[in-house]
C-alpha cells in the first residue's frame, strides 16, 4: 500500500507553544482522509507542516515517502493546497483567474484544459466569463478546486473547504471530492464538520487540542457513522 502523506510522532510549536503533540497518521494513494477537529485543534498547522512552511519540533512528516525537510520543493510539487481563504481575483473571470495563476506558477494551461477542469468541478458554462465578484462562495470554491486540478498534483490538501457554503453547495463539493478520490487523487481534507468528514472520508482522525484522540474507518462501500464520530468529537459515549 503506497503512503503519500505521513506524520510520525509529529510535534509542532508555534510562538513557543506546543500545538501538535505526537501526531501519527498516514494517507494512502487514492484515499480521501479527513482530519477532524474544533477551532485551534491544529488542523491548519498540520497542513502547513506537510507543506514545509512549519518545521517539526520533533517527529517527521513525509510526502511520497520522503521527509519534507529533505526536499521541500518535491513535497510542494506533489501537492495542490487549497487554503482556508483561497486568494482569487474578484475583478477577473474564472477563466482569467485560472490563466493568470497557472502562468504565475510557471505551468500555463491550454484553453481546452481550463474548460475541462471547469467541467470537472461542474461550474456552469454561462458563468465562466463573469467576474468572480459576482460568484457565490460555492462557485469561487469550484474555481479554486479547478486551479488545484490544473496543477496536476496527485495530492490535494483542503483546509475547511466547505465553510461558508450552503447545504446544496456542500453536497456538491463532497461529491466532487469523492469523485476525485475515485479518479486516483489522494485527498487530505481538514474540517470541523462531522457530517462532511463522514460524507467524504474513507478514514477520519479526530484531533483535539493538538492530540489525536480518535480514529475511524469506513466499512467497505459504506460511510463512517456520523453519530459515533459526533459523540467522540463532543466527548461523550455513543448512545
Ligand atoms: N500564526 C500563528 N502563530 C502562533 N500560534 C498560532 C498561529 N496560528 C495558529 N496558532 C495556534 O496554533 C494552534 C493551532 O491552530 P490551527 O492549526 O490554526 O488550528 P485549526 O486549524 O485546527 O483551527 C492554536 O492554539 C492557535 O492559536
Ligand atoms: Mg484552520
Amino acid at each position: 500500500m503506497t503512503l503519500v502523506l505521513e506524520a510520525e510522532k509529529l510535534c509542532v510549536e508555534r510562538s513557543g507553544k506546543r500545538v501538535l503533540q505526537d501526531i501519527t497518521f498516514d494517507v494512502r494513494a487514492g484515499e480521501a482522509f479527513a482530519l477532524l477537529g474544533g477551532n485551534g485543534a491544529g488542523k491548519s498547522t498540520t497542513l502547513l507542516t506537510l507543506l514545509g512552511f512549519l518545521a517539526p519540533a520533533a517527529g517527521t512528516v513525509r510526502v511520497n515517502g520522503r521527509a519534507v525537510q529533505d526536499d521541500v520543493a518535491a513535497a510542494r510539487a506533489a501537492i495542490a493546497y487549497l487554503p482556508e481563504a483561497a486568494a482569487l481575483y474578484g475583478h477577473l473571470s474564472a477563466r482569467e483567474n485560472l490563466r493568470y495563476f497557472l502562468s504565475l506558477a510557471g505551468a500555463p494551461s491550454s484553453a481546452e484544459a481550463i474548460e475541462t477542469a471547469l467541467d470537472s468541478v461542474s461550474l456552469e458554462t454561462a458563468a465562466r466569463a463573469n467576474r468572480l465578484s459576482e460568484y457565490s462562495k460555492g462557485m469561487r470554491q469550484k474555481v479554486a478546486i479547478a486551479l488545484a486540478l490544473l496543477r496536476e498534483a496527485p495530492i490535494l490538501l483542503l483546509d475547511e473547504p466547505t465553510s461558508g457554503l450552503d447545504p446544496v453547495a456542500i453536497d456538491e463539493f463532497h461529491a466532487l471530492v469523492r469523485r476525485l478520490a475515485g479518479a486516483g487523487k489522494s485527498v487530505l481534507m481538514v474540517t470541523h464538520d462531522v457530517y462532511g468528514a463522514c460524507q467524504v472520508a474513507h478514514r477520519i482522525a479526530l484531533l483535539r487540542k493538538g492530540e489525536l484522540v480518535g480514529r475511524f474507518t469506513a466499512p467497505e462501500n459504506g460511510r463512517i457513522d456520523t453519530e459515533v464520530v459526533h459523540a467522540a468529537f463532543v466527548g461523550r459515549q455513543a448512545a
